[in-house]
């Protein structure tokens, strides 16, 4: 069987080495728009393309005979990748653009949680003018401001350091202004998780729940990143979680799935069909949503990707089929603590073009990222350079295999330590068991 990949990042890296996996012996094609050496590894053949090329990604598929493919990022997906790819007869993994518009437009996905009154949707308004988001942003008193289009992650800002007082709120939501709406909400206390699963236009299969580091620098602090890194626990929850909170977010993700077909499957045919991703904040109220996004987090697909136990292709194509109820999607039972090296000065003024060379990781897996190669030497590119994985029956030892792996790649880089080590897990117990009592 001939699969497609579309993506070139850490994700992807993950995703291409799932599908290798397979008893099926794919062979295995992909999309990217510069050459990961991770995932061109695994290929028989790639092309350099950007990953928004519609055209170009359906005309490569039809000339490489791919049946099955996998659509990695957003971009790809808002750019109706996923439609074209099925109009040319590809069965896909990736949900079509009229359900991925729950990632790319965040005022659709919220007023679409409001319409089928689907749980943990926060106090929120859209906004397209200053004056009234000037008055929202007083009313609530304690917000979170979310730029309404893609931003990689990076857009949204919340009161606390990152906006210290309600004037930054204000002179940040009018900046935003002048490029597009903005969604005022209410701004959530607790934990972050995510959830990710399966769907096929109606079944879903969780993963484990992971937990993602947003800011740059260790003890949570600096700018906002795409994520420095995530671990998971030997089970299906995280450590300052109860096994309730994980009910109350599946059926949250559940509602979800059975509202967009409700809202879209006149026009998909299928639903939602991929992988869906909730970001959710554990308050002391249970589990509420920060955002959904249509593909697998970065970093969150290599703690969870490894861990599947079920043939990876046979779950791509009951994802595509709508059959995911008649395979049981199994997961070893490790915990493991994924970290991400990253180029000096990211993400404000990383370094580019810096060479980067891997020593002895042991027992790491490694995923390469935002790196190319060029005459068999790889180089960053400014963005997240290369993730290392620690597998194990505990987290504090598969912390303990990253971080003796990331010690042995060198390069100008940085990562963070304190990631899956017992001090700050402890300190998000600590925070939990305070919100509930
Ligand atoms: N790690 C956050 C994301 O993938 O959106």
């Amino acid at each position: 069987m001939n699969i497609l990949l579309i993506g070139g990042g850490g994700r992807e890296h993950a995703i291409a080495e799932g599908i290798k996996k397979s008893k099926h012996n794919p062979s295995l094609y992909a999309v990217m728009a510069k050459k990961n050496p991770g995932i061109a590894a695994l290929c028989e053949d790639f092309l350099l393309e950007k990953e928004t090329e519609v055209e170009k990604i359906v005309e490569y598929a039809k000339a490489r005979k791919v049946e099955m493919a996998f659509v990695g990022p957003e971009a790809p997906l808002a750019a109706g990748a996923a439609d074209a790819l099925w109009e040319a007869g590809v069965l896909v993994v990736g949900p079509k653009k009229a359900c991925a518009v729950i990632e790319f437009d965040k005022a659709w996905a919220r007023n679409f949680m409001k319409k089928y009154g689907i749980e943990g949707c926060p106090a929120y308004e859209v906004f397209t003018e200053e004056g009234p988001a000037h008055a929202f942003i007083e009313k609530l008193g304690d917000v979170a401001v979310k730029p309404s289009g893609l931003t990689g992650g990076k857009g949204v800002k919340v009161m606390g350091d990152q906006l210290p007082d309600l004037e930054a709120a204000k002179a940040y939501t009018s900046e935003l202004l002048e490029k597009g709406p903005v969604v005022i909400e209410e701004r959530f206390i607790g934990e972050e998780f995510t959830l990710q699963a399966f769907v096929d236009g109606k079944n879903l299969a969780y993963f484990p729940a992971v937990q993602d580091h947003k800011r740059a620098y260790e003890g949570d602090l600096g700018p906002n990143t795409g994520g420095m890194g995530s671990y998971t626990d030997a089970g299906e929850i995280l450590p300052f979680m109860l096994p309730e909170d994980i009910e109350k977010a599946k059926k949250i993700m559940q509602d979800t799935v059975r509202a967009l077909y409700e809202e879209t499957g006149k026009e998909t045919g299928s639903g939602y069909q991929g992988i869906l991703y909730g970001q959710f904040i554990l308050t002391a109220n249970g589990p509420k949503v920060v955002e959904f996004n249509a593909r697998f987090g970065d970093p969150e697909a290599m703690n969870v990707i490894p861990l599947i136990e079920t043939d990876f292709v046979e779950v791509m194509a009951a994802v595509a089929n709508g059959t995911l109820d008649k395979l049981p999607v199994r997961f070893s039972r490790k915990a493991t603590v994924c970290k991400y090296a990253v180029p000096a000065g990211y993400p404000d003024n990383p370094e580019k073009d810096s060479e980067v060379v891997v020593g002895d990781i042991g027992k790491a897996s490694l995923y390469y990222a935002s790196v190319y190669e060029k005459e068999g030497k790889v180089y960053t590119t400014g963005s997240r350079a290369i993730a290392v994985v620690g597998s194990a029956d505990t987290i504090a030892s598969a912390e303990e295999i990253a971080q003796r792996a990331l010690e042995n790649i060198k390069g100008n880089l940085f990562f963070r330590k304190d990631i899956g080590t017992a001090d700050l897990i402890q300190k998000r117990i600590d925070h939990m068991k305070e919100l509930r009592s």
